[in-house]
């Protein structure tokens, strides 16, 4: 890769670019130091999305767009990788910051363009991925999420401003090469952002989902949000443990599996010790305290529910957060009944019950020698652990 980009061969057919603009000065930040500068999860804001855009095979140079006073400071805060250039930007227009980032490939062209604001560290791979694959049907693409909120424009008298299909579009946004260059050649400064510039020409834009971590650090409290959203650890390991004792009965419910016994687990509802076990683990994973104080016993719509509920829950309150359940291993304690026979059921019970492939499930069963309350077959003990995956 690196002797192929000083031998300044051309761009092959499926390559692209991209630009990331960071010549601002973050007025409405503030400090003494722009925000793409500032460090974010131990590296500063601008380096998340060039790594990001390194990642990505497609992408074949990323050219950075900084102020020019400070070109050989930032160089030291990207990685050392020869598809990384430094070019100088303006302080007073983002246009013609981007202008001289198109510039600087107008040498060797690429056949497509991915325009990104360094302000935002929260870029993915996926997030480029679909943008190149909607540029293979259009001459655009940004990707964009809904308005969700009431939209009011205030003034001496407040106005409703209709918000059904308004958008709120976010960068990188793409473009087919002579698209946006021939854009730029006319382009003034009042444009909104770069896909207005082509918007006009009757070019063929697409909108690709957009993604709360591609958020714009533009005042100081979205420090603390991208800090949450986008710094925060990608994996997550949890643990759980229950006991439930012996009563009278003709089966014990585990990983929502009866399976037939001459007893019955103790507690409201089903008992499943193990997925109670498995719903801990998730909530330990999230740091979000325990079963219990998720799903009081005293709070009526909790009384008495199945355990697939606790865990269905718990599996939401970790998709919320961003997280997905990566693997979870189940280990049961008990003398009997036996678990064995039961086990692939169990396991493709739970998979279903958290939406993921049965092989991210394990449920394995152990007898504890006759030794202790499960020995005594007073009870039976589940523990579980899990991996939550950003
Ligand atoms: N940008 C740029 N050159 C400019 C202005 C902005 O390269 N003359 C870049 C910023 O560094 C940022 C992105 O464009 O990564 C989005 O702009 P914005 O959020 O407005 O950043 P700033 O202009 O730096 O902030 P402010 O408007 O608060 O001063
Ligand atoms: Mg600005």
């Amino acid at each position: 890769m690196a002797s192929r980009m000083h031998n300044h061969e051309a761009f092959k057919a499926d390559e692209a670019a991209g630009i990331v603009v960071a010549a601002g000065s973050g007025s409405r930040l503030g400090g003494h130091v722009p925000k793409q500068f500032h460090m974010l999860g131990g590296k500063p804001v601008l380096r998340w999305s060039v790594e990001a855009m390194l990642r990505c095979n497609k992408i074949a140079e990323v050219v950075v767009v900084a102020p020019s006073g400070s070109m050989a400071e930032i160089a030291g805060m990207l990685p050392a990788d020869a598809r990384v250039r430094i070019v100088a930007g303006s302080p007073v227009s983002r246009t013609e910051s981007v202008r001289n980032g198109l510039a600087a490939l107008a040498g060797r062209p690429p056949r497509h363009v991915l325009i990104h604001d360094a302000a935002r560290p929260g870029l993915s791979a996926a997030v480029i991925e679909e943008l190149l694959v909607a540029l293979e049907d259009a001459d655009a693409a940004a990707p964009a999420l809904p308005v969700t909120d009431a939209l009011k424009r205030s003034g001496p008298t407040l106005q409703s401003v209709e918000r059904d299909g308004l958008v709120r579009v976010q960068t990188p946004q793409a473009f087919r090469w002579d698209v946006i260059n021939r854009a730029y050649a006319s382009a003034t400064d009042a444009a909104v952002d770069d896909l207005a510039l082509v918007e006009a020409s009757g070019a063929k834009v697409v909108l690709t989902p957009g993604r709360a971590e591609l958020m714009k650090i533009t005042y100081p409290e979205d420090l603390a949000v991208a800090e949450k959203l986008i710094a925060s650890p990608a994996l997550r390991v949890g643990s759980g443990f229950d006991v439930h004792g012996f009563e009278p009965g003709d089966a014990v419910v585990l990983c929502g599996i009866a399976i037939p016994h001459t007893k019955k687990l103790e507690g409201h509802s089903d008992a499943d010790a193990a997925w109670h076990a498995l719903t801990d683990a998730i909530l330990g994973a999230l740091a979000l305290g325990d079963i219990g104080d998720h799903f009081p016993p005293s709070d009526p719509q909790w009384k008495g529910a199945a355990s697939i509920r606790f865990l269905q829950h718990a599996v939401k309150l970790a998709h919320d957060r961003g997280y997905h359940i990566a693997n979870a291993d189940i280990t049961i304690l008990a003398e009997r009944p036996k678990i064995a026979p039961h086990r692939e059921a169990m396991r493709i019970a739970t998979a279903e019950a958290m939406s993921v492939p049965a092989d991210a499930v394990s449920v394995k069963a152990t007898t504890t020698e006759k030794l202790g309350f499960v020995g005594r077959e007073e009870g039976i003990a589940a523990q579980a652990t899990v991996l939550l995956s950003r």
